[in-house]
C-alpha cells in the first residue's frame, strides 16, 4: 500500500512553550501507526532541533522544515540551507507551499532547484501545487497543476520522482473553510496520477503518495481520505489543535 501520511504545517503560529505542549498532547494520545502510515510536525525552524528530540524514536513519526532555500549556500541572510536541516537529522521539507509562491515570490524552476537539493541530502521533498480561485472557474486548474509538476519535478528520473511525496492543495481552500469535495479532490489527485503515469508509467503513479491540503480538519478527513487516489493530508489550522489533529491522524487509510 502506498504511504499514508497526515502533515502538520503549524506555518508561523506557536511559541516554543506552546508547540512542545501541542506536540506533547498529540504524542499522548496518537494511535499506534501501521507500516504503511506516517505522520509528519512542520514546525518552525527554531523548534526543529526540540521538536526532533521529542519524537526520537517513534515509529514513523518525523519533524518537517516548511521551507529551504535554493541555493547550497553563501551570503543569503535569514536562509535555511538544506544541508543545514540534515546536519540537525530533520530528513523531510516542504516545498513550493502556496503561501512561499505568492509571498515570496517562489516560482516553478527555483522550486525544481529546491527539489534537487532536498534529493541530493536525502530530503523528502512534501511538494506543494495547486490553484488560484480563478484558474478553477475557468476550469482550467488541470492544466495548471500540470505545469507546475512538470516544471518542478519532471526532470526527475524515476528513483528520485519516487522519493518525492506531492500535496495537492487548492488555494482557494487553504485557511478559507472552503474544502474541495471529495469529488473535487479525487479527480485532480487521479489527474495528476494519470499525469506522472504517462511520463513515468503505471507503477511508479501508484507509488507515489498524493496528499490533499486545504481545511482538512476532525470532521472531514475520513470522507476526503477515503477516496482512492487521496493518500493523506497537509494541515494547516486543524493541526494547532490537538484533538482535530489526533482525529485527522486516525483518518488515514
Ligand atoms: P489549512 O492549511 O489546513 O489551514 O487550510 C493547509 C496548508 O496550507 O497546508
Amino acid at each position: 500500500m502506498r504511504k499514508q501520511i497526515a502533515a502538520a504545517n503549524w506555518k508561523m503560529n506557536k511559541t516554543l512553550s506552546e508547540g512542545k505542549q501541542l506536540l506533547n498532547d498529540i504524542l499522548t494520545s496518537i494511535p499506534s501507526l501501521s507500516d504503511h502510515q506516517e505522520v509528519l510536525f512542520s514546525v518552525p525552524f527554531p523548534y526543529l532541533i526540540q521538536a526532533n528530540e521529542i519524537v526520537a524514536g517513534k515509529k514513523n513519526i518525523h519533524i518537517a522544515a516548511q521551507n529551504c532555500h535554493h541555493k547550497t549556500s553563501g551570503a543569503f541572510t535569514g536562509e535555511v540551507s538544506v544541508d543545514m536541516l540534515t546536519s540537525i537529522g530533520v530528513a523531510h521539507c516542504i516545498v513550493g507551499h502556496s503561501e512561499r509562491r505568492e509571498y515570496f515570490a517562489e516560482s516553478n524552476a527555483m522550486l525544481a532547484d529546491k527539489v534537487n537539493l532536498c534529493l541530493s541530502a536525502s530530503i523528502t521533498p512534501i511538494f506543494c501545487c495547486g490553484e488560484p480561485l480563478s484558474i478553477r472557474e475557468q476550469g482550467s486548474q488541470n492544466n495548471f497543476v500540470e505545469v507546475q509538476l512538470n516544471e518542478s519535478l519532471f526532470h526527475l528520473n524515476a528513483e528520485d520522482l519516487k522519493k518525492v511525496v506531492i500535496a495537492y492543495e487548492p488555494i482557494w481552500a487553504i485557511g478559507t473553510g472552503k474544502t474541495a469535495s471529495s469529488e473535487q479532490a479525487q479527480e485532480m489527485h487521479a489527474h495528476i496520477r494519470a499525469v506522472i503515469a504517462s511520463k513515468y508509467g503505471n507503477d511508479l503513479a501508484n507509488d507515489v503518495s498524493v496528499l490533499y491540503g486545504g481545511s482538512v480538519k476532525a470532521s472531514n478527513a475520513k470522507e476526503i481520505f477515503s477516496q482512492p487516489d487521496v493518500d493523506g493530508g497537509l494541515v494547516g489550522g486543524a493541526s494547532l489543535i490537538a484533538d482535530e489533529f489526533l482525529a485527522v491522524i486516525k483518518a488515514l487509510k
